[in-house]
């Protein structure tokens, strides 16, 4: 049995991943280390509360003492870190909490994991590792910036971070990246692309459009519409993640993405159409500041060297989505209350309406 602590696991990816390994993998133990910020709802897991192979934990990863005792008190063999801010308008509005949750988090549980992992000292006076051990951070494709009209992100184009949440992920990738080259502790960063799929918060693009279609409310698109994502089903991501803590190198970086570019615009017609809503519903508001144009990401590495590939399309993916969030009503009425319902006003009250 091999146990891997999870930090973030109730949130949006994070829950699927648990639920994805529990599921595909009989050999690991999961360790769930969760805040239960605005962004982690226990609910999502609520079906796993008598499954002997799992522990939650909320504590955050910041704190130091909780983290030390964590590693000592339970024999963590993996840390898959995804617990993060991990909203772009919110790191607008507030970056700070960004710097510490994001950065000073993953240094706190990078430190913790090197202690508890470190088993002595090779000749040169590096670390050495209990067998095994492996620190994988999810970041994000963000670190790279933006594109223009044409290219894609590969795993050596520069980091050139634009928000203050992809800033703060860039530091933190960067910061894991260094524990490999100072200490060669067994790391991989991957880099993925724009994920949807059940459980999603509705803040982000998708689960806001299909949120507010089913409504009848304004679906709010930023500046013309045309921005580029490449979208990725989150089981696709959840097996991506898994295929690079099995066979992933030692201190490699991964991208992760699905070949599958689409304008904001396109998304949210395809939402409108499937619903059976009306395109009048859409309403272009001022953009976001800083607005990345596109992103793209460059698969080759991961799918020449661990023969991992996505394996749903937009169209399928989408479809099944929109049905999730019909059939889980209850779910989305839940989290659109209180917090969220204050969020939202904060976050849209105050932007123009630009078609009236
Ligand atoms: P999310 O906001 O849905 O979940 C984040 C989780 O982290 C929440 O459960 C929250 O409670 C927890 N958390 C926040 N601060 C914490 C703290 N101090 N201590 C412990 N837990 C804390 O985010 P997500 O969309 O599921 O993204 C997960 C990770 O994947 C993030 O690191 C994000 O940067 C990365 N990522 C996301 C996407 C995407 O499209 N959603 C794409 C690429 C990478
Ligand atoms: O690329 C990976 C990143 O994808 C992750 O690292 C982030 O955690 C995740 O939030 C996501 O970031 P984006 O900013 O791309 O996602 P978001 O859903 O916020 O926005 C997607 C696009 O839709 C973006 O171009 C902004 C636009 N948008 C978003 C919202 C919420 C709108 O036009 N209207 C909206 O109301």
């Amino acid at each position: 049995m091999t146990t891997i602590l999870v930090t973030g696991g109730a949130g949006f990816i994070g829950s699927n991943l648990v639920k994805y390994m529990l599921n595909e993998y009989k050999d690991y133990k999961i360790i769930n280390l969760d805040l239960l910020t605005y962004a982690g709802n226990l609910e999502n897991l609520s079906d796993l509360e008598d499954t002997e192979n799992y522990k939650f934990i909320k504590g955050d990863i910041t704190d130091r003492e909780l983290m030390t005792r964590l590693f000592s008190e339970n024999q963590i063999d993996q840390v898959i870190h995804l617990a993060a801010e991990s909203h772009v308008d919110r790191s607008i509005t507030d970056p700070e909490i960004f710097i510490k949750t994001n950065v000073l988090g993953t240094q706190v549980l990078l430190d913790c994991a090197k202690s508890a992992w470190t088993t002595g000292k090779d000749e040169w006076g590096y670390p050495t590792f209990i067998e095994g051990a492996k620190f994988l951070f999810v970041s994000t494709d963000e670190v790279y910036g933006e594109l223009g009209k044409e290219g894609l992100f590969t795993e050596v184009t520069p980091i050139a971070p634009n928000s203050p949440y992809a800033t703060s992920k860039a530091s933190a990738d960067l910061l894991v990246r260094a524990y490999n080259k100072t200490y060669k502790m067994p790391v991989n960063i991957t880099r993925c692309s724009n994920n949807y799929g059940p459980y999603q918060f509705p803040e982000k693009l998708i689960p806001l459009m299909i949120s507010n279609a089913i409504d009848h409310k304004t679906l709010p698109v930023y500046g013309d519409g045309m921005q580029i994502r490449d979208w990725l089903h989150v089981k696709d991501h959840c097996s991506a993640i898994c295929t690079v803590l099995r066979a992933g190198k030692d201190g490699e970086v991964y991208n992760i993405g699905g070949n599958n570019e689409k304008a904001n615009i396109d998304v949210v017609k395809l939402i409108l159409s499937a619903l059976g809503k009306s395109e009048n519903l859409i309403t272009y508001v001022t953009d976001r500041l800083g607005h990345d144009r596109r992103y793209a990401i460059d698969n080759t590495k991961i799918t020449n060297e661990l023969g991992w590939k996505p394996s749903c399309t937009f169209e399928e993916g989408i479809t099944e989505t929109i049905e999730w969030y019909i059939n889980n009503a209850n779910w989305l009425k839940k989290v659109r209350s209180g917090e969220y319902m204050n969020y939202y006003t904060r976050m849209y009250g105050s932007r123009e309406v630009l078609n009236g």
